[in-house]
C-alpha cells in the first residue's frame, strides 16, 4: 500500500498534488512519502515485536538525508555499506550503536572512521577481513563486535545480478567452513564475536528460500554454541520484495515474515537484526517524468520522455518493470494507446519500456514511474551530462525539496583543466 492515489482526478502524494509539485520544481523528479516510509517501517518493527529486535534500513535503497532522519526518528537503525553510508547515518543523528556495517570490501580506514566513530557489529565476509579488522580494531585499543556472514547456497529465485546467497556468489563465508572460520575470529585478539549474519539476495516474493536459510543458521547457531561461542545476535538481511507490476500475485507482507522468522530461530532467544531496503522505500517514491514529444516510428509510437536511464537505471539494467501512471487521471472509457516509452539519452538501452498499453498522451503531459523509491536515485549519474534530478518529500499537505537540482555550472565546474593544457 502506498500513498500515490488519484483524488478528483489529480494524483496526489498523500494531500499534495503531483502537478503542484512538477510546477514548482519543474521535471523529472522524484518524490517521497513520509507516511509509506513509516508505515512500512513500523509493519517490519510490529513484525518482530515477539521479540528484541532492531530493524535497521538498508540505506543503499535510499540514502537522503531528511529519509534516515525520518526513520532514525522512528526508531530504525541502518545498514551501511560504505564509509561515505557510514557518515551520511551519522550526519543524519542515528548513533553508532544502530548501525551495522555490511559488505565485503572494506577498508581499513572505514573500519578506523566506524570504531571510532561508534558501531553496532561489523558484518564480516572473509578471513582477510577479520584480520584487518581485529587490526584496526587493536590499533585503537577496543574490540570489534562481529557478526560472520555465511553463505547459505539457497536459491533466492531472484534475478541473476541480486542474488547472493548462492555458494558461485562473491558473497559471505560457504556455511560448510564456518565452524573453522568462527573459531580463527574467536582466536583475534581484536574481535568479539556476537552473532551470524545471513543475506541471500534482494526482490525475493517467496518465503520459502529465506525459510531454508533461516533453518541452516539456526543449524550453526547451536553448533557454533556447542563450540564454546556466546551468539546472541542474527542479522537476518533484507531482501523481501515489493509488487511492482499491479498483477495479483502480490509477495509476501512482513507479518508473514516474521512469523516464518519466530519459527524458524524464534527458539534459540537471539536478537533480532533485519536489514530491509526496498520494502521500506521502494513503493514510497515515484519518478514523475514530462512527456517531450511522442513520436511516430515504423509501426510503434515512441513516448519521449524528460527523465532517462541516468534517472532510473532498473529497467535498463535489470530488465525491471516499473508501472507507469499518468499524473492527470485518464476519463473512464478513455482511448489506449502502445507506447516505447524511452528517454533522451544516446543509446536504445534507454528504454524504460515497450508496447505499454497507456492511456494516450500528449506533449506536455505528466506520467509517474511508480515503485522509484527504492535503487532509483541513489543509483543514478550524470550521464549525457544530465544534471542528477531533485527529490522531494512530502508529508500531509506540505512537501519540500530535500536535494535540490543542481545547477549546470555546478555539475560542469566539478573538473578541473590542467593549466599545462
Ligand atoms: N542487506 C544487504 C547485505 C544487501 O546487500 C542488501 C541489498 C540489503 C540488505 C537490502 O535488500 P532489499 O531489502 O532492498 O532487497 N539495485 C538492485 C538491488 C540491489 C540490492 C543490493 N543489496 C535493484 O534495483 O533491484
Amino acid at each position: 500500500m502506498d500513498h500515490f492515489l488519484y483524488r478528483d482526478g489529480q494524483l496526489m502524494a498523500e494531500d499534495v498534488a503531483i502537478a503542484q509539485i512538477a510546477a514548482e520544481v519543474g521535471t523529472p523528479f522524484y518524490v517521497y512519502s513520509s507516511a509509506t516510509l513509516l508505515r512500512h517501517f513500523k509493519l517490519f518493527d510490529e513484525a518482530l515485536a515477539w521479540t528484541d529486535h532492531l530493524v535497521c534500513f538498508a540505506m543503499k535503497s535510499l540514502s537522503n538525508q531528511a529519509v534516515l532522519t525520518l526513520l532514525g526518528d522512528a526508531g530504525a537503525g541502518m545498514d551501511v555499506v560504505s564509509g561515505g553510508e557510514y557518515r551520511r547515518a551519522r550526519a543524519a543523528g542515528i548513533s553508532g550503536d544502530r548501525i551495522v556495517f555490511s559488505g565485503i570490501g572494506k577498508t581499513r580506514e572505514e573500519m578506523r572512521i566506524a570504531l571510532e566513530g561508534g558501531i553496532r557489529q561489523f558484518n564480516v565476509e572473509s578471513e582477510p577481513e577479520m584480520e584487518a579488522l581485529s587490526d584496526v580494531a587493536v590499533g585503537l585499543g577496543v574490540q570489534a563486535p562481529i557478526t560472520v556472514r555465511v553463505n547459505p547456497d539457497v536459491d533466492a529465485k531472484t534475478h541473476a545480478k541480486i542474488s547472493t546467497g548462492k555458494k558461485e556468489d562473491k558473497f559471505g563465508i560457504p556455511i560448510s567452513r564456518a565452524r573453522e572460520v568462527y573459531a580463527m575470529a574467536a582466536a583475534l585478539p581484536g574481535l568479539k564475536v556476537i552473532g551470524i549474519d545471513v543475506h541471500i539476495g534482494s526482490q525475493l516474493t517467496e518465503l520459502e528460500p529465506f525459510r531454508l536459510a533461516y533453518r541452516k543458521v539456526a543449524e550453526l547457531t547451536e553448533q557454533l554454541r556447542a563450540d564454546g561461542h556466546e551468539i546472541t545476535r542474527l542479522d537476518l538481511g533484507g531482501g523481501l520484495g515489493i509488487p511492482y507490476a499491479r498483477d495479483n500475485s502480490a509477495p509476501p507482507l512482513p507479518t508473514d515474515y516474521g512469523a516464518m522468522v519466530q519459527e524458524e530461530v524464534g527458539h534459540l532467544g537471539c536478537e533480532i537484526e533485519i536489514e530491509p531496503g526496498r520494502l521500506i522505500s521502494g513503493n514510497a517514491g515515484l519518478l514523475v517524468a514530462g512527456v517531450i514529444y511522442v513520436k511516430s516510428g515504423e509501426g510503434r509510437k515512441f513516448l519521449i520522455l524528460d527523465a532517462a536511464m541516468n534517472d532510473l537505471i532498473r529497467p535498463a539494467m535489470y530488465e525491471a518493470w516499473h508501472d507507469i501512471i499518468p499524473v492527470v487521471e485518464p476519463a473512464p472509457g478513455h482511448d489506449f494507446t502502445p507506447y516505447d516509452i524511452v528517454g533522451p539519452v544516446c543509446e536504445s538501452g534507454d528504454t524504460f519500456a515497450k508496447e505499454r498499453l497507456m492511456p494516450t498522451l500528449s506533449a506536455g503531459d505528466l506520467v509517474g514511474f511508480r515503485s522509484a523509491g527504492a535503487y532509483g536515485a541513489v543509483m543514478s549519474s550524470e550521464y549525457n551530462s544530465r544534471p542528477l534530478i531533485p527529490e522531494v518529500l512530502v508529508k500531509g499537505d506540505q512537501f519540500a525539496v530535500i536535494r535540490r537540482r543542481p545547477t549546470f555550472d555546478e555539475m560542469i565546474n566539478r573538473d578541473t583543466i590542467p593549466e599545462w593544457l
